[in-house]
Order: C-alpha cells, then sequence, then structure tokens
C-alpha cells in the first residue's frame, strides 16, 4: 500500500502538517509506504488551461508537480490537507486539485487508477473557528466533489479551534488522525 499526502499550508509546521503527519506515521506503522509533499517546500503553477494534457502526454507545466503526478500514479492513497481559509480550501489546496485535469479522464474519473477504480482518499482540514459544524455545507460540497472525481473518499476530519497550536494538545483529535492512518493502510472505510 502506497500513500502520499499533499499539505496544502504554506506553513511546514503547522497545524495542517501536524495533522497530516498523525495520519501518515499511523498509516506508515501499519505497513504503508508513505511520502508526504508540503506546498510550502515546492512550486506548482496554476493550471494553464492550455489542454495540452489532452494530447495524452500528460500535463506541459514543468513544475514540482511532475514529481507528484507521478507519485500518484503509483499510490493507493492520497491526504489532502488543507487550512481553512475564508471559509474554503487554501489557494494551494485548489492549485493542486486543478492540476489532476491533467490525470483525469473525459467523464472525470482518475486517469491513473482507471484499473483499480476510486483511489482512497482522506481528507484533513483546520480551522481556526471551533465550531466544528460552522462549514458543514463547503465540508459536504468539497466531499462531494472529489467523490465526483471518483475518489473513494474514506475519512474527511476537520480539526476545529487551531488557534495557537492547540491542534496537538488535543489528544482526542490525535487518536481520531491516528486511526483513520491505520484504516486507510488497511483498506478500510469509514464512510
Ligand atoms: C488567510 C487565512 C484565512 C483564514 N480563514 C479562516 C476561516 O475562514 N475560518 C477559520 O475558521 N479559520 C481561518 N483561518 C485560520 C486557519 O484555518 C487555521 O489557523 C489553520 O489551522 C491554519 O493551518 P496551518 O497551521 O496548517 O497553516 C485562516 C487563516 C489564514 C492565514
Amino acid at each position: 500500500m502506497k500513500i502520499i499526502g499533499f499539505n496544502a499550508s504554506p506553513r511546514r509546521n503547522g497545524n495542517t502538517a501536524w495533522a497530516m503527519g498523525q495520519i501518515m506515521e499511523s498509516a506508515a506503522e501499519a505497513g504503508a509506504e508513505t511520502r508526504i509533499f508540503h506546498s510550502g517546500e515546492l512550486n506548482i503553477s496554476p493550471c494553464k488551461g492550455c489542454l495540452g494534457c489532452a494530447k495524452g502526454g500528460g500535463c506541459v507545466v514543468d513544475d514540482d508537480m511532475r514529481e507528484i503526478y507521478a507519485a500518484l500514479k503509483q499510490s493507493d492513497g492520497l491526504v489532502l490537507g488543507s487550512p481553512l481559509y475564508m471559509a474554503q480550501m487554501s489557494g494551494q489546496a485548489k492549485v493542486f486539485t486543478d492540476r489532476l485535469f491533467a490525470q483525469i479522464t473525459p467523464r472525470f474519473s482518475p486517469r491513473f487508477n482507471e484499473e483499480n477504480a476510486g483511489k482512497r482518499l482522506i481528507l484533513v482540514f483546520t480551522q481556526g473557528n471551533p465550531d466544528q459544524s460552522r462549514f458543514q455545507a463547503y465540508y459536504d460540497y468539497t466531499r462531494d466533489m472529489f467523490r465526483m472525481l471518483e475518489f473513494d473518499v474514506q475519512d474527511f476530519i476537520v480539526a476545529a479551534g487551531t488557534r495557537g497550536g492547540q491542534a496537538s494538545e488535543n489528544t482526542e483529535l490525535r487518536d481520531l488522525l491516528r486511526e483513520a492512518g491505520q484504516k486507510l493502510a488497511r483498506g478500510i472505510s469509514t464512510y
């Protein structure tokens, strides 16, 4: 089982990196091969909409997404973590999602695993607002959007009330994240 993570927070040691770290660590402990990409250390441009990818050779943009495309093709699961920015995913998460277009078929299923159907996906959001349900409509929409892209959304974790680095002190949250990582590695879906 190969799992890659994309941390869509610019902060290398922020709440999102911590939350993703818990998932990836526990997945590794359960036997998965894991690799995490931190957007803050990468150069990833927005999609140019050139449709160069439609010619069949993949994305024509030469940047760090090339390495992620290669890793994604070989992976069984993806963990996408984002801080909530202005009540939505971060710009880095949106650029990453748009760039997946190069590996999406005309019916919007992932090109990289047509044979396997449905790459496993865990979504993790961190938000400053302590009210877990405040942005539920947006989170539901986001889950459905990734389902439309035919990802097998296995879990959706919201770490709320992260101001002042409180997320890492929340043992209940840590257990939830670690359980999600174990389930991902073992192919068990929460949904
Ligand atoms: C530009 C920006 C916009 C934000 N917008 C929201 C928001 O709309 N709602 C919210 O609850 N928190 C918001 N936050 C707080 C972050 O979501 C929260 O601190 C998050 O855990 C940061 O993740 P990080 O430590 O991985 O960078 C915002 C933070 C920033 C920097």
